[in-house]
C-alpha cells in the first residue's frame, strides 16, 4: 500500500457549495476564468419537456413550495445544458403568498391579486417575512446546494416597484397607471409599502443566502417604464435596502430590469456587484453607463435563439467581444427564455460560449 500523503487541508476536493472559484462566482467579482459562464433567466421553465411533465397537474404556486418538485425542476436545465448555475424554481410573488397574500400564478398572464392594494388599511395585509413563513424555502436550497455541489445556485427575489406594481395593478400591468398614480398621490403610502416589500425581498434572499445560494439576483423587471428622476425619488433606496440584506454575506448580487438603458448608473448605484442589462444595448455601453465598475451579465436577444444557426452563432460572438471589455463578463439573455424555444439550441448557445468560434 502507498504511504498516506498528509493533504493540507486547502487541497482537499470542494465540498458540497463550495462555489468560491466557480466561473460565475469569480466572473462576478471581477477575477479571470478560463471560460465565460453562461446561464439563462427562465432556463427552468416551459421550454423544457421534462418541466411541463412535472408541472401537468400542480399550479404554478404550489409546485413553488414543494421542495421535491423545486429541486428537480432546478436541476433539469444544469443536466440538460450544463449551464455553469442553476436559477432558484421559484417566483417573484412567493414570499407575498407566503405572508398571505391571495394571489395566483394564471398561465399566461401572470401574477394575479384579487384585492388590489391601494390603501394604507391594505398594508395590514402585508405583515414582514420571517424565515418561518418559508422554511420550504431553505429546505429547497439546502437540498439544491448538496444536490449540484462546485455549481452555484442563485437565489432570487423582486424588487420593491416591480413587485408593487402587481400588488397596485392587481395583475400585470402595461401602463403601471395605478401604479404611478400613487407613487405620485400619496408619497408617503407608496414609501411605507415599499419599504415593508423591501423588507421582504431582503429576508427572502437572506433565507436563500443563508441556506447556501451562492449568488442573489434582484429582478427589477419594469423599472424601465420610470424616468430617471422617478428612480431615483421614489424607487432606488427601497431596492437598496433590499440588496443591502445580504451585502454583509459576501454573496455577489446581480440587479436586472428590462429597458433600463437610462437606468443603469442608477440601479448599479443601489448596490451590486453585477448589472444585469438587456438587449437594448451593446455590453461594453451599459457597462460604461453602469460606472465602468461593475461585471455586467447578459444579454443575447431571446428571439435571436429562433434564427439560423449562423446567425446565433455570429450573436453569440458579438455578446462575448463586447462582454470581454467589461471588468467581468456573464453569458445570459437579454430577457428570459421565451417558452417556445427549442432547447437544443439553448444548448448550443452554452457549447458555443464555452468553445467560441475564433
Ligand atoms: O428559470 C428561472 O428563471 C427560475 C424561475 C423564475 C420564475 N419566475 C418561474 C416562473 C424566476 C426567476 C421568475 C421571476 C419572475 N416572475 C419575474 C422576474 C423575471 C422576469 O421575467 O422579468 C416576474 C416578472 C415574475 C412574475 C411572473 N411569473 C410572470 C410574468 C409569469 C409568466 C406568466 C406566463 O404564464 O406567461 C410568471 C409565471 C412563471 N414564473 C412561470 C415560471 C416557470 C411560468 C409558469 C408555468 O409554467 O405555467
Amino acid at each position: 500500500m502507498p504511504a498516506a500523503i498528509d493533504v493540507p487541508q486547502s487541497l482537499t476536493l470542494p465540498t458540497p457549495g463550495d462555489t468560491a472559484d466557480s466561473r460565475l462566482v469569480r466572473a462576478a467579482r471581477g477575477l479571470p476564468v478560463d471560460r465565460t459562464p453562461v446561464w439563462f433567466m427562465r432556463q427552468a421553465g416551459r421550454s423544457l419537456p421534462e418541466y411541463r411533465a412535472l408541472r401537468a397537474d400542480v399550479t404554478m404556486l404550489e409546485a413553488c413550495r414543494t421542495p421535491d418538485l423545486v429541486t428537480e425542476i432546478t436541476l433539469q436545465p444544469v443536466r440538460r445544458h450544463g449551464t455553469d448555475a442553476a436559477i432558484f424554481f421559484s417566483d417573484i410573488v412567493v414570499p407575498l403568498q407566503a405572508v398571505g397574500l391571495d394571489i395566483e400564478i394564471r398561465p399566461g398572464v401572470g401574477p394575479v391579486l384579487t384585492d388590489p392594494i391601494r390603501t394604507r388599511a391594505d398594508l395590514d395585509r402585508l405583515p414582514e417575512l420571517t424565515a418561518e413563513h418559508v422554511e420550504d424555502i431553505t429546505e429547497s436550497v439546502t437540498r439544491l446546494v448538496a444536490a449540484l455541489g462546485g455549481t452555484p445556485l442563485i437565489g432570487f427575489a423582486g424588487a420593491p416597484f416591480t413587485l408593487a406594481s402587481y400588488l397596485i395593478e392587481g395583475g400585470p400591468s402595461r401602463n403601471h397607471e395605478q401604479t404611478k398614480a400613487l407613487m405620485h398621490g400619496d408619497p408617503e403610502l407608496w414609501n411605507d409599502l415599499c419599504a415593508r416589500l423591501a423588507q421582504i425581498s431582503g429576508t427572502f434572499l437572506k433565507v436563500q443566502v443563508d441556506a447556501g445560494a451562492s449568488a442573489v439576483q434582484l429582478f427589477d423587471s419594469w423599472a424601465g417604464c420610470l424616468s430617471h428622476a422617478d428612480y431615483l425619488t421614489y424607487v432606488r433606496n427601497h431596492s437598496a435596502k433590499a440588496l443591502a440584506a445580504v451585502k454583509g454575506s459576501g454573496v455577489p448580487r446581480i440587479h436586472f430590469g428590462v429597458g433600463t438603458g437610462e437606468l443603469l448608473g442608477a440601479m448599479a448605484g443601489a448596490g451590486c456587484e453585477v448589472i444585469g442589462i438587456d438587449f437594448r444595448l451593446p455590453l461594453q455601453e451599459g457597462a460604461r453607463r453602469a460606472g465602468g465598475g461593475h461585471t455586467v451579465q447578459g444579454n443575447l436577444d431571446p428571439a435571436l435563439l429562433f434564427a439560423p444557426a449562423s446567425v446565433l452563432e455570429r450573436a453569440v460572438g458579438d455578446v462575448l467581444a463586447s462582454g470581454a471589455k467589461a471588468p467581468g463578463h456573464i453569458f445570459n439573455l437579454g430577457h428570459g427564455v421565451l417558452p417556445t424555444t427549442d432547447p437544443g439550441v439553448l444548448t448550443r448557445v452554452v457549447e458555443l460560449v464555452h468553445s467560441p468560434v475564433e
